[in-house]
């Protein structure tokens, strides 16, 4: 989609929205796959109220991107617009034992960050891709650590009233992958509360979780994480293996041989191969185990 509102345009330099016209998303996800779009980057989070009124005065359908790593997108010409907020410099500010974070913070980078100002409890999100603000939505975890456990405040933009707000940590749910945010609500910035640990101790638990995580994962792969959320007390990387489906593909969209979970591009893969292959895997684990996987990775595939 090419924006071509004369009022919105008009408004984007006064806003300190930068506009990329045509952008490709495939650029910008780590399975690289996706279509093109326009993309609006937002400078000043303050100016997220307007910019939506602006959109929805002028009918344009818009998504949300964060760090684009946990995504599945159509390809072609995409029937809407995407926002995403710009780099902060800091991205992250410590007071005491707290972190304030800015929502496209780059979440490792943010955990190493706090560990060398000797604040730890998040080792084991290292490896996770992404940014602060998609940890946050879907609360992201690894190795028995989940980011909610931290989360003392958050700024948000809310769309249900248009206005950014702040919600203390405790009035929000933090569940397996899934949290009591709105689905159109926006990541502003957060605030962490981070126990104190001295930075040797932090790095060590870094070490093992990166060993493990390098061990089990196919990481220079282009991939989306894990494409199932685990059913409870079961794995959907285990149940997939069993089923003998390591390197199964439709397509260049192929089933990892190091994780099962993982489902990598392994050259131009496009959406409908990615889908079909999910779709195919999901039924299959359904025949044989009875159980309805669930997505993990979120799809902008339906309208
Ligand atoms: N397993 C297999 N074959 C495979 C994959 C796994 O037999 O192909 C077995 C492993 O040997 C292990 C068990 O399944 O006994 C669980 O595997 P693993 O420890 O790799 O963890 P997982 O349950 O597959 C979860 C998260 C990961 C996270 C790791 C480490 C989900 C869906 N996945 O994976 O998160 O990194 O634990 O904590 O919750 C993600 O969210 O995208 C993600 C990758």
């Amino acid at each position: 989609m090419r924006l071509s509102d004369p009022k919105l345009l008009e408004a984007l330099p006064r806003l300190g929205v930068e506009r990329v016209v045509g952008a490709s998303l495939a650029e910008r996800t780590s399975l690289g796959i996706g279509g093109v779009t326009d993309l609006l980057v937002i400078r000043r989070h303050e100016a997220l109220p307007e910019l939506v009124q602006l959109l929805r005065g002028a009918g344009i359908a818009f998504r949300f991107l964060g760090g684009g790593t946990n995504l599945l997108v159509p390809d072609g010409d995409l029937p809407w617009i995407v926002l995403q907020l710009a780099r902060q410099d800091p991205e992250v500010r410590l007071e005491g034992n707290f972190a304030l974070v800015d929502a496209a913070a780059d979440l490792g980078r943010t955990v190493t960050f706090c560990a060398k100002h000797d604040l730890g409890g998040m080792e084991g999100l290292i490896g996770v891709p992404g940014t602060i603000g998609g940890a946050l939505r879907m609360n992201a975890g690894a190795y028995g650590t989940q980011i909610g456990s931290y989360v003392r405040e958050v700024q948000l933009y809310r769309a249900a009233d248009g206005r950014i707000e702040t919600l203390r940590g405790n009035h929000v749910r933090f569940e397996y992958r899934h949290t009591s945010f709105a689905p159109d609500d926006i990541m502003l910035a957060v605030k962490l509360e981070l126990p104190s640990k001295p930075f040797r101790e932090i790095l060590q638990g870094i070490r093992i979780c990166n060993e493990k995580r390098r061990a089990s994962q196919p990481l220079n792969q282009k991939s989306a994480g894990c494409i199932f959320k685990n059913p409870a007390g079961k794995s959907a990387g285990r149940m997939i293996d069993e089923l003998g489906l390591k390197g199964f593909a439709v397509g260049d969209a192929r089933v990892s041989d190091r994780h099962a979970n993982f489902f990598v591009n392994a050259g131009h893969a496009s959406c409908a191969d990615m889908l079909a292959l999910i779709a195919e895997v999901r039924e299959r684990v359904r025949r044989a185990f009875d159980v309805q996987l669930e997505n993990e990775v979120i799809l902008w595939t339906n309208a």
